[in-house]
C-alpha cells in the first residue's frame, strides 16, 4: 500500500515508518517538523535501506494538503500529526484545538475529495473517563479530563460521524497506552525539548547526567509499592500494531477501535529498578508530592487487538529500558 504518515517524522511515526518499509509498503511522510528533525529520514534509510518520500507541510494548511493529495498516490493515511503535551494544552487550549482538531478536519476533507477512505488515527488512553477498574477495555466510558485528551476524544467522535455518513470509509482508532523505548539501533527514539514531563525521558536524562535526580511523584497511592502504575509499551510493538491495523484495513474493516498496550501495569519504581538493573546503577530518585491530575493506576485490556488484529506486544520492560538509554546516549 501507499501509506501517508502525517507527523511521520516524530517519535511514533518514525518507528512506524521503519516497520512499514520493512513490510514493503511505500511510505510518504508529511510533517511540518515542529517537533522533529529532517535527519530522521537518513536514519530510517540507514535502518531499512529505503528512503521514505517526504513532503514538508502542515495539516492546518488546506493548500499544503491539496498539493500533497494532488501529487501523490495515497491508499491509506496514518494520522500522527498533532501536539501532545497535556500541561501545554491546559495553558493554550486553542492552539491544541486548532492543530489537532482543525488539522484533522482539513485532512479528512482532502481525503474525501480524493476518494482516499482509509485512515488510522493516533488516539490515546487519555480518552477514557478516569476509572479504578483495570484492565481498561475498549467499552469503558469515555471522558477526557484535559484539552489535549478532549481533542483526541472529539476527533474520535468526528471519525465515527464520518463513518456513519459514508460506510465506504475504513477507520481504525488506536488508543495508545504509554509508549516508551526506542529502535534497537539507537538511531531513532524520543528526544523531547526542554525538561521532559514524561517518566522515561526524564530517567534517561538523569542517567546521562543532564538532570540530577528523578522525583517520583507520590508513594502513597493504593498500588503495589505506592507509586503510580501504567501500561508501558515498547514503541516498536506500537509500530507493529499499526502494520496489523493496515492489514485489517485491507480486509475492509469499517470502523474499529483497539487499545494498544501490553495489559501489564508497572509502577514507577519497577521502571527505575529495571532501568538501573540493565543499564548500571545510574538513576537516583527521591520521593516527591503527587502530581496534579495523575491517576493511581491504569493499564489496558489488550485482548481485542490480540483477537482481531493478531497483534500482541512482545518486548520486555528490559528491552524498553535498554533501548531508551542507548538512544539517549547516542543522541541526547
Ligand atoms: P511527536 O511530537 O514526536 O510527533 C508528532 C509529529 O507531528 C512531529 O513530527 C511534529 O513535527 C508533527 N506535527 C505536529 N503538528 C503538525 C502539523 N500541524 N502539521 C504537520 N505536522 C505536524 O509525537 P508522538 O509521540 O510521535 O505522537 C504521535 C501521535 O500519537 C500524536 O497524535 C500523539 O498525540 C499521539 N499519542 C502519543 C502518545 C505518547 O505518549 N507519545 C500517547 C498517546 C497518543
Ligand atoms: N512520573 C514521576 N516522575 C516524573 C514523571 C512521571 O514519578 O518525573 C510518574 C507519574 O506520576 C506517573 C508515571 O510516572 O505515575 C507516568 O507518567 P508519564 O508522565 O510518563 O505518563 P502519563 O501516564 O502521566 O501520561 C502519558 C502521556 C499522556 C497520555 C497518557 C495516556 O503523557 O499524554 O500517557 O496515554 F495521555
Amino acid at each position: 500500500m501507499n501509506i501517508l504518515l502525517t507527523g511521520g517524522a516524530g517519535y511514533i511515526g518514525s518507528h512506524t515508518a521503519v516497520e512499514l518499509l520493512q513490510k514493503n509498503h511505500s511510505v510518504i511522510i508529511f510533517d511540518n517538523l515542529s517537533n522533529s528533525d529532517i535527519n530522521v529520514l537518513d536514519k530510517i534509510e540507514k535502518i531499512t535501506g529505503k528512503r521514505p518520500d517526504f513532503v514538508k507541510g502542515d495539516v492546518r494548511s488546506r493548500e499544503d494538503l491539496q498539493k500533497l493529495f494532488d501529487s501523490k498516490k495515497i491508499d491509506c493515511v496514518i494520522h500522527f500529526a498533532g501536539l501532545k503535551a497535556v500541561g501545554e494544552s491546559v495553558a493554550e487550549p486553542l492552539m491544541y484545538y486548532e492543530n489537532n482538531f482543525n488539522g484533522t478536519v482539513y485532512l479528512l476533507q482532502e481525503m474525501k475529495k480524493h476518494n482516499v477512505k482509509n485512515i488510522i488515527f493516533s488516539s490515546s488512553a487519555t480518552v477514557y473517563k478516569p476509572t479504578d477498574k483495570n484492565p481498561i477495555t475498549e467499552e469503558y466510558e469515555l471522558g477526557a479530563s484535559n484539552p489535549y485528551g478532549r481533542t483526541k476524544l472529539f476527533i474520535e467522535e468526528m471519525l465515527k460521524d464520518l463513518y456513519a455518513s459514508d460506510k465506504s470509509f475504513n477507520v481504525v482508532l488506536l488508543r495508545y497506552f504509554n509508549p516508551i523505548g526506542a529502535h534497537s539501533s539507537g538511531l531513532l527514539g524520543e528526544n523531547p525539548s526542554g525538561i521532559p514531563n514524561n517518566l522515561m525521558p526524564y530517567i534517561c536524562r538523569v542517567a546521562t547526567g543532564k538532570l540530577e535526580i528523578l522525583s517520583v511523584f507520590g508513594n502513597d497511592y493504593p498500588t503495589k509499592d505506592g507509586t503510580g502504575v501504567r501500561d508501558y509499551i515498547h514503541v516498536m510493538d506500537l509500530a507493529s500494531g499499526h502494520a496489523k491495523a493496515i492489514d485489517k484495513i485491507e480486509e475492509n474493516c469499517g470502523l474499529a477501535v483497539y487499545n494498544l498496550g501490553t495489559g501489564i501495569g508497572y509502577s514507577v519504581l519497577d521502571i527505575v529498578n529495571t532501568f538501573n538493573k540493565v543499564n548500571g546503577n545510574l538513576v537516583k530518585y527521591k520521593i516527591a508530592p503527587r502530581r496534579d491530575g495523575d491517576l493511581a493506576e491504569y493499564y489496558a485490556c489488550a485482548k481485542k487487538a490480540n483477537d482481531e488484529l493478531g497483534w500482541k506486544a512482545e518486548k520486555t520492560l528490559e528491552d524498553m529500558c535498554r533501548s531508551a538509554y542507548l538512544y539517549e546516549k547516542n543522541n541526547g
